[in-house]
């Protein structure tokens, strides 16, 4: 069974664009693959996060995880700091990846760009944390939203150029973009992505968003005077980013949709995309209600970490051999 792995970051609370993007396919690719979703929380403390806030937000991504459907009996779910040599291998490879590349990484230069102060090493070398997380486990491939490809593309880059050094060690990974979906834009500035950072906006839906406010951030999504539902990013990127939201979790298709509602005005093609995103986000809501009324996260999360920590030992063990910086056998 080929093996895929992803993660995302519990830097606040779940949004739409993760369960779109990523974490909805995580859950329907988890029969077909051995599926290894970890949360990764050490990629964010690349900003500040309150303690306090973080470890809420910590149980509430686990949570999420089995709410929208990962089940830990098919997949290994853990938290990336209950494996510690994720953190090893971390450093391994930021010694394997030029300054060049990561200078390249679109994510650390936009943020540098808007002229943000204080912006911390964590940060600038984080995507050599993502290589190991992925490299580590031999994955062969990784499911992540369009953000994330350029992060994976480097992961192959510093795999191939490590096993052309070293010998073969690493599988040279896959990113897999979703074909619908993969960059949720924010509803109150479609040419932005929707972020979990656009803290209190109405841009961003969150999964445990109340069902009335969800409502109301779409009935109020920015759009365009062109008064015709049509598949445009560049010239109508709202109505275009509604029709991804609800072609991804109806399953109909773009054209279709389009179809469906070529004679509707905008209210009442908002009014169906927010009955879809409810009802997506109201089995969520119920499913994580049980999550956490049964009281399963630690146990789900000592029996992954124990999984993931079996593979990691071994393959760091193996790495380090092969660099030179072991001499006795663990
Ligand atoms: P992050 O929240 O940055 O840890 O992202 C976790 C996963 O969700 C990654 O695979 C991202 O590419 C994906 N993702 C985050 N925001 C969006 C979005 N607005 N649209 C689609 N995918 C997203
Ligand atoms: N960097 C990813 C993000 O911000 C999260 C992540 C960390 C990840 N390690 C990973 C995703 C490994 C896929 C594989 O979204």
């Amino acid at each position: 069974m080929k093996r895929m792995l992803s993660g995302i970051k519990p830097t606040g609370q779940l949004t739409l664009g993760n369960y779109i993007g990523a974490l909805k396919n995580f859950v329907a690719y988890q029969d077909e693959y051995e599926m290894i979703a970890f949360i990764a929380n050490l990629h964010c403390i690349t900003v500040y996060q309150d303690p306090q806030e973080l470890k809420k937000n910590l149980k509430d991504a686990v949570a999420l995880y089995l709410a929208c459907g990962l089940d830990p009996n098919k997949a290994t779910v853990f938290l990336q700091t209950d494996v510690l040599e994720h953190a090893q291998l971390g450093f391994i490879m930021s010694c394997n990846t030029y300054m060049g590349e990561l200078n390249r990484m679109t994510q650390f230069k936009d943020k540098q760009a808007k002229g943000e102060t204080n912006l911390t090493a964590g940060l600038y070398t984080y995507p050599t944390l993502m290589s190991a997380d992925i490299l580590m486990y031999d994955a062969d491939y990784v499911p992540v939203g369009e953000d994330q490809k350029q992060h994976v593309e480097l992961c192959r880059d510093t795999a191939i150029r490590f096993n052309h050094k070293y010998g073969d060690t690493f599988k040279v990974p896959e990113p897999l973009v979703p074909k619908v979906g993969a960059r949720i834009m924010s509803l109150s500035d479609p040419t932005k992505k929707m972020s979990k950072s656009d803290h209190g906006d109405k841009g961003c839906i969150y999964l445990l968003d109340d069902l009335n406010v969800a409502r109301k951030k779409i009935m109020s999504a920015v759009t365009d005077s062109l008064a015709k539902v049509q598949f445009d990013p560049v010239n109508q990127p709202g109505i275009s980013n509604l029709l991804q939201i609800h072609s991804s979790l109806s399953g109909v298709s773009i054209d279709d949709l389009v179809k469906q509602f070529e004679n509707s005005g905008y209210g009442e093609f908002k009014k169906a995309v927010a009955d879809v995103v409810c009802q997506e986000l109201s089995k969520i809501q119920a499913a994580y209600k049980d999550v956490i009324a049964s009281g399963q996260i630690e146990a789900v999360l000592e029996d992954g970490a124990n999984k993931a920590r079996r593979i990691a030992s071994r393959k760091l063990s193996k790495i380090q051999r092969k660099i030179g910086i072991e001499i006795r056998k663990r």
